[in-house]
């Protein structure tokens, strides 16, 4: 990745961030954002279709602006803003919404896992795919770091370019989902996928004392210490924590003579030192609102020049403008 590659990527504020999130989307996004240029959006309008209470929606926006900026990344060097501020993703999703056929959407992950749960699902969660495809195209990036459960999104966010620029003529680039092997799926306490709606995550700004709760909850068999282990949970997040010591613990269980207890506990201290600093920092910045506000503003001034660039050649294209 250079300065002249282009990227995008956002998160959703639906609630607590978690070190999913953190390994698999923010560690990642800001190495990446540091080295390119970097687009990085708080996704607003999409939480809207979960988060119905307008002061939790709010502070979950402000808790997101906080996360990224407390866990490294710099306003200065990458254009943060908040998704709802550039109304151009608005109009081109009902520009490629006018493309997108019904049985694309139906096929999308997140509508079917819905249906499937009995949850309830509005127009916005069945459109989702096509205002994260107008996220994407708007800032014409070569890459979308995202998480493996974003992949489907994004392969939508790449037809809806094609079908646009095979009917109109060349508009959108083509991105590209950039998703590194060993942090494309998180686990959580349990095993799966860490997210909040399987109730298994581990807070990116917990407290230390529910930090080992927590973690002294990770799902294990019932193999005694003295036993040979098959590399878990626990390895690959140590792993993620801190690579040597997680190296460590995976040739310990392969040789037996350690027991669950010992490494959850230390995993449990190397996430609170790992995260205990990037706590402190988020506590900072929640005093200082005039500094989080200016970050927004100017965000979404940089977001606005590019998303408008690319509005006004697809409102061209179409015989809009
Ligand atoms: P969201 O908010 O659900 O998740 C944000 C990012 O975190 C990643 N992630 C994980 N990665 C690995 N393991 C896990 N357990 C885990 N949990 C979450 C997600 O893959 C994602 O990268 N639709 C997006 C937000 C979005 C977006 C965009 C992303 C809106 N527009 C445009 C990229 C480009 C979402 O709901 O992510």
């Amino acid at each position: 990745m250079t300065a002249s590659h282009r990227i995008l990527s956002g998160i959703k504020p639906t609630g607590e961030m978690h070190i999913g999130n953190y390994f698999g989307a923010i560690q990642q996004q800001i190495t990446l954002a540091h080295e390119s240029d970097a687009y990085i959006m708080i996704a607003d309008l999409h939480a809207l279709n979960q988060v119905h209470d307008a002061a939790i929606l709010r502070s979950n926006i402000t808790s997101t602006l906080i996360a990224y900026i407390a866990c490294g990344l710099d306003p200065e060097k990458v254009t943060l803003f908040q998704q709802s501020t550039v109304p151009a993703h608005a109009e081109l999703t009902q520009i490629l919404g006018a493309q997108v056929s019904l049985g694309l959407l139906e096929r999308s992950h997140a509508y079917k896992d819905s249906i499937a749960n009995g949850k309830p699902v509005n127009l916005g969660l069945f459109s989702y795919p096509v205002l994260m495809a107008a996220d994407i195209l708007l800032y014409q990036p070569e890459f979308v770091p995202v998480g493996n459960d974003q992949k489907q999104h994004v392969e939508i966010a790449v037809d809806l370019a094609q079908q646009f620029n095979h009917r109109y003529g060349e508009v959108f680039r083509i991105p590209k989902e950039y998703i590194p092997a060993e942090v494309g799926t998180i686990p959580g306490l349990d095993g799966r996928k860490m997210s909040k709606s399987y109730g298994n995550v581990l807070g990116l700004f917990e407290d230390p004392e529910r930090i080992r709760e927590k973690v002294m909850k990770i799902t294990t068999d019932s193999r005694r210490p003295e036993e040979v282990k098959e590399p878990d949970t626990i390895v690959h997040l140590l792993s993620l924590v801190d690579a040597a010591a997680g190296d460590q613990l995976r040739s310990r269980y392969l040789a037996g003579g350690v027991g669950y207890r010992e490494a959850k506990e230390l995993l449990a201290e190397a996430l609170i030192k790992k995260f205990a600093p990037l706590r402190e920092r988020s506590l900072s910045l929640a005093e200082d609102h005039n500094y989080l506000a200016r970050v927004l503003t100017k965000g979404a001034e940089k977001a606005a020049v590019v998303a408008n660039e690319t509005l006004h050649a697809a409102q061209r294209a179409c015989g809009l403008r």
